[in-house]
């Protein structure tokens, strides 16, 4: 459990004041993603740079802006942004509050393949910068450096055109057979087409909890509203229970059994969970085959009667 007191946050030179929740910045070393914290005060405006890596945010408090490529974003809370991997991007706030947001990023896997560069470049004008590397159609043709060409610019091509911004009311919220209602922010359902990492939020019924359950890679719950505990164990039966509040970040570590449960018997929980399952996970798979990666303790499942009993409250975001 990472507690959001104990997350300092430092000021640095792009114009934010930045804390690190997750990742080598902060002495807690990861292998496939970062999670960050950051506050930006009203009238402040970030350096422009880009990175080698992507890079997802969700806002927590107040409101604010991202410029990507030029183009300008404006965010309230429970927003998310897609920052695509060599996109020129800055964020500012034009409010009346400190901003605060988290943000997820691929680089500790860039990192990995020894692939990450970073270029900050203060408060130049974008249209001056460099546009993002240039990549090269494929001729006609059927031997291999013509279909490699033609399979990479498909994949370019695709993936400059994904989802960017999601407004938190343009999504639809979704009943799960699990008793939570849950609502994509970053995931390919919606047209994103980020480098794997995703980010869907999750609301705990009343008293209610998840199914108890294990799989591989780094798995994080974002506390964006309520407060409850989580069993972590190596085996079901064999671990401990870690309370967690508003603020905080639940690391699931690699393969540990668990189970969450919202513990206001009144209030909805809020988790915003993160992990990089979409390339990371099927890449494992096809490693690790035949062994059984997801695995899941079919008796903590509530029961249909049950699901059909929970009375949701409305889902109603904050005011920036
Ligand atoms: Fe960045
Ligand atoms: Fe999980």
């Amino acid at each position: 459990m990472v507690r959001k007191e104990d997350v300092k946050l430092q000021p640095t030179a792009r114009g934010m004041r930045s804390g690190v929740y997750m990742g080598w910045d902060g002495d807690a070393p990861t292998r496939c993603l970062d999670a960050l914290v950051h506050e930006i005060d009203p009238g402040a405006v970030t350096t422009i740079h880009r990175h080698s890596w992507d890079a997802q945010t969700f806002v927590v408090e107040g409101s604010g802006w991202t410029e990507i490529d030029g183009v300008r974003h404006d965010w309230k809370p429970w927003d998310a942004i897609h920052i695509p991997a060599w996109s020129w991007h800055r964020s500012g706030n034009d409010g009346g509050k400190t901003a605060r947001f988290m943000s997820y990023s691929s680089e500790p896997m860039l990192w990995t393949l020894g692939m990450c560069l970073i270029e900050d470049r203060g408060h130049e004008d974008v249209r001056k910068l460099p546009p993002r590397p240039a990549f090269t159609e494929g001729p006609k043709g059927d031997d291999p450096y013509a279909r490699r060409l033609r399979r990479l610019a498909q994949e370019a091509k695709k993936r400059r055109k994904g989802r960017i911004h999601t407004p938190y009311d343009e999504q639809d919220l979704l009943a799960t057979p699990r008793g939570t209602r849950t609502k994509f922010l970053v995931d390919r359902a919606i047209g994103s087409e980020a480098s794997g990492i995703t980010q869907v939020m999750i609301q705990f019924a009343p008293g209610k909890t998840q199914s108890l359950h294990r799989h591989p890679g780094e798995a994080w719950l974002y506390v964006v509203e309520g407060h409850g505990h989580s069993f972590m164990g190596t085996a079901p039966d064999k671990g401990e229970h870690h309370r967690w509040k508003k603020g905080d970040l639940i690391v699931v570590d690699h393969y540990l059994w668990h189970q969450h449960f919202n513990d206001d018997p009144q209030n909805q929980a809020r988790l915003v969970r993160v992990h990089m399952f979409d390339s990371i996970l099927e890449t494992m798979r096809a490693l690790m085959d035949p062994m059984v990666l997801f695995e899941e303790a079919e008796d903590t499942l509530l029961s249909m009667q049950e699901v059909s009993k929970i009375e949701w409250p409305d889902d109603r975001r904050p005011e920036g």
